[in-house]
């Protein structure tokens, strides 16, 4: 079985070139083993420099990369992935996911039943260790199952206390597919809220590792971005700091539906 590391790099945003290079290798100096980008970050390129130049046996890495939106279907999909693997120059990623289940097209729901075909082909094909989608309600996860030969390994999705989704994490824990936390820091933009300051002083830890801590306490894997190199290390330096019950359930109450995403509801 793949174990997913459960902290990773989340390249969102940070620019091809050096600046993706040098977080990519201050992550992996940090001590993660996993990096998560997407062909629509145009930072392939330069989160494969990074990993080769971190030197970690392969086999220790964890990297994914996502399908966009117009190449969804069966042969843009092949197509595509093996577009991202040039640029991140490695024979496999070890998860490949449909970036957000809409297509550029009316008929999107045929379209994810063809883009699935292609999903499950390209992991038959060992271009990718596991496949999942993100972005995905449950509403599309239940589709699935009219079209899917394999489930998916993961969804991820936009989660953070402001955004705590609360029955998409209960409806994947039955279904056994991981949640992946993404702008798990609110985008940057509660990080100086009250509550979370009040918890984190309380802790001796950053507002950042608290809300890194609360997505693993909830058994997400978690995809904080940074391109900072102390910051990236800070938002690895989680694994001591377990929260109590009833900070968790503060940090819970902390939702009010707060996206920095598009929603896919
Ligand atoms: P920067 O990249 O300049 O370090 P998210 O992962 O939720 O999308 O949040 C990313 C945002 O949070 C970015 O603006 C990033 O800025 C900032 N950030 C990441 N880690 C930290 C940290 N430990 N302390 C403060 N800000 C952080």
């Amino acid at each position: 079985m793949r174990i997913i590391p459960r902290i990773g790099l989340g390249v969102w945003q940070i620019p091809d070139g050096e600046i993706v290079r040098n977080a990519v290798r201050w992550a992996l100096e940090a001590g993660y083993r996993h990096i998560d980008t997407a062909m629509i970050y145009r930072n392939e390129k330069g989160v494969g420099e990074g990993i080769k130049a971190g030197n970690v046996p392969r086999e220790e890495m964890f990297v994914t990369t996502k399908l966009w939106i117009s190449d969804q279907g069966y042969d843009s999909a092949l197509k595509a992935i093996r577009a991202s693997l040039e640029r991140l120059q490695l024979d496999y990623v070890d998860l490949y996911l449909v970036h957000w289940p809409f297509a550029d097209e009316e008929k999107t729901q045929e379209k994810r039943a063809d883009t699935w075909r292609g999903m499950e082909e390209i992991q038959r094909l060992g271009l990718a260790r596991l496949i999942g989608v993100s972005n995905y309600t449950e509403t599309h996860l239940e589709e699935m199952r009219s079209y899917a030969k394999v489930m998916p390994t993961v969804n991820q999705v936009e989660m953070h206390p402001f955004l705590y989704q609360k029955a998409l994490a209960e409806y994947c824990a039955t279904n056994g597919i991981q949640i992946e936390a993404y702008s798990p820091l609110a985008h940057g933009e509660k990080l100086n809220d009250k509550t979370v300051s009040k918890i984190a002083k309380k802790y001796g830890k950053s507002n950042a590792q608290i809300l890194t801590r609360w997505a693993l306490e909830h058994g997400f894997v978690v995809l904080p971005k940074s391109t900072h190199k102390e910051r990236i290390e800070e938002n690895f330096d989680v694994l001591d700091s377990k929260l109590e019950t009833e900070d968790m359930k503060t940090l819970d109450n902390l939702n009010e539906n707060f996206r920095t995403c598009w929603d896919p509801y």
